[in-house]
This record gives C-alpha cells, structure tokens and sequence, in this order.
C-alpha cells in the first residue's frame, strides 16, 4: 500500500513512462537542503546496524547522498558501489574521496541481473530509492540473495516523492520468496527503512535456482 495520495498519484504518473535510471545530469538535485533536512543519511545507515568490520554492498548510490556516512562507518570493512550509470559512480567516487575514503571498489552494471560478485561476499546491501528503477526486480533480489552471507543484512530506503516507491508490503512480496525474512521496519509518511535478512532456505524453488551452488541453500519447494 502507498502510504501517501500524492504518492500514488507520481505512480500513476511514472506507470505510464516505464521504468528507466534516474538521469545522471540530475543528480545534484538529489541532494538538496530539504532532503537533508528529512532524510538524514546518518539515521537510515544507523537502521544497518553495522559494527565496523562488514563488507557491505550499496546499489544504485547516485552520486553518494548515503555513500559517504556508509564508507564511515565501515572503519576496517569495505564498502563496494554498484550504479548501471559509470557518471553517477564518477559523481559519488569525487565525494568519497574528497572525505578521504580511498578504499572502495567502484563497479558499473545492471542490477536486475546476476551481480559480478561471488556468492556469499557481503555482510550488508543498502539500496536508497534505487529497486523501483530497476526493470527486473526479482531477479535483483535473487542476485542479492546470492552475494549476500547468510544472516547478511538488505535494507532499504523508500522515500516519498520519489515515483518509484515501494510499499513496506511490496517490498515483503519481493524479497520473501527470494529467501529473506524482514528483521525491522521504520515506517512513516515520508520514508520507511525496510531490513530484512538472508536466510539458509528458501521458499520458491526458482530462487534456489538462481542461487549459486556454493551457497548453503536448501530446501526446495
Ligand atoms: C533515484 S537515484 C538514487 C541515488 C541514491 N541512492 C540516493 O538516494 O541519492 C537511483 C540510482 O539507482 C541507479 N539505478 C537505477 N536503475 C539501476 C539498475 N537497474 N542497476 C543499477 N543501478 C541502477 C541510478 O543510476 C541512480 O544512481
């Protein structure tokens, strides 16, 4: 459910357009003294939990709005970006390291297809603002389910204003049957922060499917 009219109404809007990247050329308005007043990048990473140490995966980072409070709390861990536009990881490498974080893997791809990581790399994925771009939404979360540790963390920023929101419950129907359970949801009428978990086992044998052999995956049906 779309918690908002006038979110439904920029889904409407959007339906009627398709799916396509948010333009690199406009990435500035992506960070705005508003948006910094509403969605501080320090609370939705705070939803992450994240002691330090993790190699954590951010998709879709845009030019950085959340890149730079990730690669900070990630003292002895890695942080690596995923962007299908090279411009927009050009736009968050600049703001990196300018805020002198020099270790973070930049790589340019598809999202709705296999990621070109190995299976059970991450501890975490952050996506802000980014699934409802993406045309293949299940196979982005079955992906993600592969490159992801089991236990590993998914979470999501949902935002309002953004004609591609997903609903916490849409979000559920997603990455369920993908094998992961939701572990903590923050909800309100402008954004909602959605954690959800990887587990051992999942519910759609077309997820165990996708998921790489290595991984410990186990229960089919
Ligand atoms: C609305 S912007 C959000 C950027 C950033 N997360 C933020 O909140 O400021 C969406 C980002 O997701 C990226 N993106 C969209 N579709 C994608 C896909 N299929 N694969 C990878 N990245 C994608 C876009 O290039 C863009 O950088």
């Amino acid at each position: 459910m779309t918690t908002t009219f006038l979110d439904s109404v920029l889904r409407r809007t959007r339906a009627g357009i398709g799916t396509f990247p948010y333009p690199h050329q406009a990435a500035a308005l992506l960070d705005n003294p508003w948006r910094r007043k509403v969605e501080k990048p320090a609370h939705s990473i705070d939803v992450i939990e994240l002691a330090g140490t993790e190699h954590v995966l951010e998709i879709g980072p845009g030019a950085g709005y959340f890149s730079v409070e990730l690669a900070s709390r990630l003292p002895t861990g890695k942080l690596d970006l995923f962007d299908i536009q090279p411009q927009m990881l050009a736009k968050a490498r600049r703001k990196l390291e300018v805020a002198g974080h020099h270790d973070v893997g930049y790589t340019a791809g598809q999202a709705g297809a296999p990621l070109p990581f190995p299976a059970g790399t991450f501890d975490a994925a952050f996506l802000a603002e980014v699934i409802g771009e993406v045309p293949d939404k299940q196979a982005c979360v079955r992906s993600l389910a592969v490159v992801l540790k089991p236990g590993g963390k998914l979470v999501f920023h949902e935002a309002f204003l953004d004609p591609d929101r997903l609903s916490v419950a849409e979000l559920r129907a997603l990455c369920e049957p993908a094998g992961f359970i939701l572990d903590r949801a923050e909800r309100s009428r402008w954004k909602d922060i959605v954690r959800f978990r990887r587990t051992t086992v999942s519910r759609s044998s077309k997820a165990i499917t996708n998921l790489d052999d290595t991984n410990t995956v186990i229960q089919k049906g």
